[in-house]
């Protein structure tokens, strides 16, 4: 497989699972610590060795573009200030990696914003980083790095899989496969929302995957399924009926900031990792629950 070079962002949904906030924010652009979600994805994608992104947008998302855009005016103020370091911090997002902005004008769900981007992946494997969703690696490795890593040794499309509570098959994509010892899973296909009893494993598709090209034509002869909505798990259904493809349980946890809960947890979690706020947070949380 050739080397993955490009990643496709997804992030033109509506996110309704958190209004009010986003009526007027794009989800992606909700803080955890001090950082919108969006730009943590697209580190990790740049520490991944991704040298270009597309985001998919809609309309009421210039925001996220305006993030990564420079600012003269507050930039010569900062410099002016001596503020050298948040300077800095600022640069570094402009020059994180080239990126296109790519309209989703009807927004039909996660597998047709991945089809907005055929042409930007011009028959290469990319990688698909949901925009609303963070991640963390407890191996030191940046969870894309894990797939793209496993997609080259095994050659096919790698899709990211967490371990869920087995009661909770029904709020996921499931994968049916065998796993090896490295967490590796050869798929054998993928069931939406399987009732507990029913469910194939309690492995999870989780937010990130690697793709070989030939998904687009999947996607673009795909059906609306659930909600009347174009599913990349379908064509992922179909994708692997024709080539090998693979699931990694990464070693690492992922959040859902499009979720209410989950960004409670991730925020949290990514403070209590900072040492600026870990003693005096850890405290607080020892104190809350007495
Ligand atoms: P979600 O499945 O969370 O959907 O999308 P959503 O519509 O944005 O959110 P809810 O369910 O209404 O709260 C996962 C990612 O895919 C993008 C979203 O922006 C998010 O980053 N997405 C979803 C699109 O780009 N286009 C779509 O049509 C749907």
């Amino acid at each position: 497989m050739n080397p993955v070079r490009k990643a496709v962002i997804p992030a033109a949904g509506f996110g309704t699972r958190f209004l009010p906030f986003t009526k007027a924010v794009p989800k992606e652009l909700v803080p955890v610590v001090d950082k919108p979600v969006i730009q943590y994805v697209l580190e990790e994608a740049a520490a991944s060795g991704v040298t270009e992104a597309a985001i998919i947008v809609s309309d009421g998302k210039e925001a996220i573009g305006r993030h990564f855009a420079p600012v003269s005016a507050l930039y010569d103020r900062l410099r002016h200030d001596g503020k050298l370091a948040l300077l800095e911090s600022l640069e570094a997002i402009d020059g994180l990696m080239k990126l296109t902005y790519i309209p989703q004008t009807e927004l039909k769900g996660l597998g047709d914003a991945v089809l907005r981007a055929e042409e930007f992946v011009a028959g290469e494997p990319f990688a698909i980083l949901l925009g609303d969703t963070v991640t963390t690696s407890s191996n030191g490795v940046p969870v894309t790095r894990q797939l793209i890593d496993a997609a080259m040794k095994a050659g096919g499309a790698v899709t990211a899989l967490e371990r869920v509570p087995r009661e909770l098959t029904n709020r996921y994509g499931v994968v049916d496969g065998v796993e090896d010892p490295d967490g590796l899973v050869h798929v054998k296909t993928f069931v939406e929302k399987p009732a507990p009893e029913e469910a194939p494993s309690n492995l999870a598709i989780a937010s990130r995957y690697v793709m070989t090209p030939e998904i687009f034509g999947f996607l673009r002869n795909g059906k609306p399924g659930k909600g009347g909505e174009i599913q990349l798990t379908d064509a992922m259904r179909a994708l692997c009926a024709v080539q090998p493809m693979f699931g990694l349980v990464f070693r690492g946890r992922r959040h859902d900031v499009g979720s209410k809960l989950d960004f409670v947890k991730a925020t949290l979690e990514f403070a209590l990792a900072r040492p600026e706020f870990h003693d005096a947070l850890a405290e607080w949380l020892k104190d809350l629950r007495t």
